[in-house]
């Protein structure tokens, strides 16, 4: 991957979310710093970046779908928020910066969570000069993909992991939901902005699933391999919380082979689109090498 294909792409979603966000000193003020500290701290953007990819390999043009990847990069946002809260995963970092309930409390991190969820469907209605009917349904998909039958319901079954265990089966239907729905949103999503019919919205969630389950797969093996300094994260986390990942049931060695073989897979899917498909290839190896 390019340093070129990020570059073209980061300005315009870093300056969009900006845009989009409340600014803080107004009365809500320490709710709003914290929402736009944990949103503005960096993060790689690969949610609205694939949206927008999605968008244009069905055709989409320019910036319009802009204020739908903003959004979906608030629901990520909240859900890492969330996500390292003490009663979750506990973890103190995020982004290479103390996570939101260290520098604002525990408090404040849970409603800036609740506002950044709330704030990104605002963001997403905004979304000006593409069909209503277009606008709304991948407004339904973002719900659906977000909430209790997705992501929710995937960090539901992480929790109770924890202490039940689970087998191969269980653990890709957790991952499915809690890791590859929000990317099935953003592959959906870009297509459904793009006006694509139903077999290629279909043909974009069979990818993300894919993807997300090699994205989930890679990110345990980051849990064990790295160092924080370099995923700006803690490392050793589920081994903290007791989790079941693919590390601790097949070993490192069959985990990376099995994230390569959901790569390989991904990657056959975009075949099926008409349009140049050359650029999430590359984004799809990028996920796969990924060190952070
Ligand atoms: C982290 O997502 C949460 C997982 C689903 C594993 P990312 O690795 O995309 O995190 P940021 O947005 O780059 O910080
Ligand atoms: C991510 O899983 C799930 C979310 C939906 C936020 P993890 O708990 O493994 O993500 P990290 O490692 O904290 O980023
Ligand atoms: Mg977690
Ligand atoms: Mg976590
Ligand atoms: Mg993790």
């Amino acid at each position: 991957m390019t340093d070129g294909f990020f570059e073209s792409y980061l300005p315009m979603i870093e300056s969009r979310i900006e845009e989009l966000l409340p600014t803080s000193g107004e009365k809500y003020g320490e709710a709003v710093k914290a929402m736009r500290y944990s949103l503005l701290s960096g993060g790689k953007r690969i949610r609205p970046i694939l949206l927008l990819e999605f968008y244009k390999l069905c055709g989409g043009e320019g910036d319009k779908a802009l204020n739908f990847a903003a959004a979906l990069e608030m629901v990520h946002t909240y859900s890492l928020i969330h996500d390292d809260l003490p009663c979750m995963d506990n973890d103190d970092m995020r982004r290479g910066k103390p996570s939101c309930h260290k520098a604002f409390g525990e408090d404040t991190a849970l409603l800036a969570g609740d506002a950044l969820l709330t704030y990104a469907f605002s963001a997403a209605a905004a979304t000006k000069d593409l069909p209503a009917e277009r606008v709304l349904k991948a407004i339904s998909v973002l719900a659906e993909k977000a909430g209790i039958t997705g992501m929710i319901g995937g960090q539901v079954m992480d929790l109770s992991f924890e202490k039940t265990g689970t087998d191969a089966d269980g653990l890709e239907c957790m991952y499915l939901k809690k890791t590859s729905c929000l990317l099935e949103a953003a592959a959906m999503c870009g297509c459904i902005l793009a006006g694509a019919d139903d077999t290629h919205i279909e043909y974009a969630s069979e990818y993300a699933k894919k993807v997300g389950l090699a994205f989930q797969i890679i990110d345990d093996i980051l849990d064990c391999t790295s160092d924080e300094a370099t995923l700006g994260k803690p490392i050793g986390s589920d081994e903290k919380n007791g989790k079941t990942t693919y590390v601790s049931l097949f070993g490192l060695q069959k985990s990376r082979e099995k994230a390569a073989e959901l790569s390989a897979e991904a990657t056959e899917i975009l075949g099926k689109f008409d349009g140049d498909s050359k650029n999430l290839t590359e984004l799809t190896k990028y996920l796969l090498d990924r060190k952070y």
